[in-house]
């Protein structure tokens, strides 16, 4: 069995098997250089030139990552922003984009602000409507359709195969924010979207230890061009060492992925129907509205995100975070270690959580334990 051929598992453990071949390492070393050596013919045969375009240390991640994602090219950045603006800074003033309501909502405040003060034309719409999705698209001004599945905070299900048909019908690309999905419950790219996109502080790194983030694309194009170019150029780059994290942490994506959404269907269907909880959103839950979709489009799992709707209200919502001991009280997702957050704190005005929910990010620690600490924190 070659590794070509090998189940995604393997592909992940090894990190496509590469070594070094000078040293034999099975590691690879770390390249630090920001600078290239010039041939003295004045040519750059070597094809890297300078860090901020290209570092050899981002190389083995990216080629991970474009294989696990059947893409043809990736890119590494310094945050899950970093990427995600990047698709963005590459359209032209005047564009018309379309992104969900429900969405990371740091990178929604960007593009309310910062994207609309540049001149791009956004549109929010409920993106897992398809109707919606019709009545927006404006063929031949609709450049880009952005999709976050599931989504931050309420876990809403957007069907990549219906939305690629309906962007490219339309002329534009269409985006997709798999953070939550992880490359292996959900392949965009194989669903019709042009480009993924992950933070990669989340479940690629897995260990809440570095920021950074990553893109895929399908195939080449000018819009992937102008993409790389923003990377070089505005400086959105990665650093080599976090570089080197981001590959070690990797190499578990697999384990701590399946962990998570074990323990994540238990917990979801511990506490669906528990009288102190008003509604428990998990799209593996037969009863979310977008389970249907979910079954579809995601295998092996339903991820590790999910919310919890505390009956009391608000106060009793803090209060439940406040009371847990071995779920953390911090924002962010994917690590090895449990989550809690009151979200519509951490999201203020115009947040579409409401006020009684908890978002959870399950970790890879024992679910009886996990089960027990939100029991008795409920019960406080
Ligand atoms: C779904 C999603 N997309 C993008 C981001 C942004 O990533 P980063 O914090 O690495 O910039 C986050 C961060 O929480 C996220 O959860």
């Amino acid at each position: 069995m070659d590794i070509e051929h090998a189940h995604p598992d393997t592909l992940i453990a090894q990190a496509l098997g590469w070594v070094d071949e000078s040293t034999r390492a099975i590691t690879l070393p770390l390249h630090f250089s920001s600078t290239y050596l010039r041939d003295p013919d004045n040519q750059y045969r070597s094809g890297r030139v300078y860090a901020r375009a290209d570092n050899p240390a981002f190389d083995q991640a990216e080629a991970l990552l474009a294989r696990l994602e059947r893409g043809q090219q990736a890119l590494l950045f310094a945050s899950g922003m970093a990427a995600a603006t990047a698709v963005f800074q590459a359209l032209a003033p005047g564009d018309h984009v379309l992104a969900p309501k429900v969405m990371y909502w740091s990178l929604r405040n960007w593009l309310m602000t910062f994207a609309t003060g540049w001149g791009l034309d956004v549109e929010l719409i409920d993106m897992h409507e398809p109707a919606a999705v019709q009545a927006a698209l404006r063929p031949g001004k609709t450049r880009l359709v952005w999709i976050e599945t599931p989504a931050n905070p309420l876990w809403t299900v957007t069907d990549i195969v219906a939305t690629a048909q309906a962007a490219h019908a339309a002329g534009a690309v269409l985006a997709v924010d798999s953070t939550v999905a992880t490359p292996l419950l959900t392949q965009p790219l194989a669903l019709g979207a042009d480009i993924v996109m992950h933070a990669a502080t989340k479940y690629l790194n897995g260990h809440s230890d570095l920021i950074a983030g990553a893109l895929v694309a399908r195939a080449d194009s000018e819009l992937w061009q102008r993409i790389r170019k923003v990377r070089a150029q505005v400086g959105g780059t990665l650093g080599s060492f976090e570089a080197w994290l981001l590959l070690r942490g990797m190499r578990t994506l697999h384990l701590r992925v399946r962990a998570a959404c074990e323990s994540a269907q238990r917990i979801a269907e511990h506490f669906d129907g528990h009288p102190l909880v008003r509604e428990v959103l998990y799209p593996g839950l037969p009863g979310f509205a977008g389970h249907d979709v979910a079954k579809r489009q995601m295998v092996g799992g339903f991820g590790g995100m999910m919310s919890i709707r505390v009956r009391a209200g608000e106060a009793a919502a803090v209060s439940v975070a406040a009371h847990t001991q071995l779920w953390k009280r911090a924002t962010s997702l994917g690590g090895t270690e449990s989550l809690i957050e009151h979200r519509a704190s951490v999201e203020g005005v115009g947040t579409p959580a409401p006020a009684d929910l908890l978002r959870l990010s399950v970790g890879i620690e024992h679910v009886d334990d996990l089960i027990a600490d939100l029991e008795q924190a409920l019960a406080a």
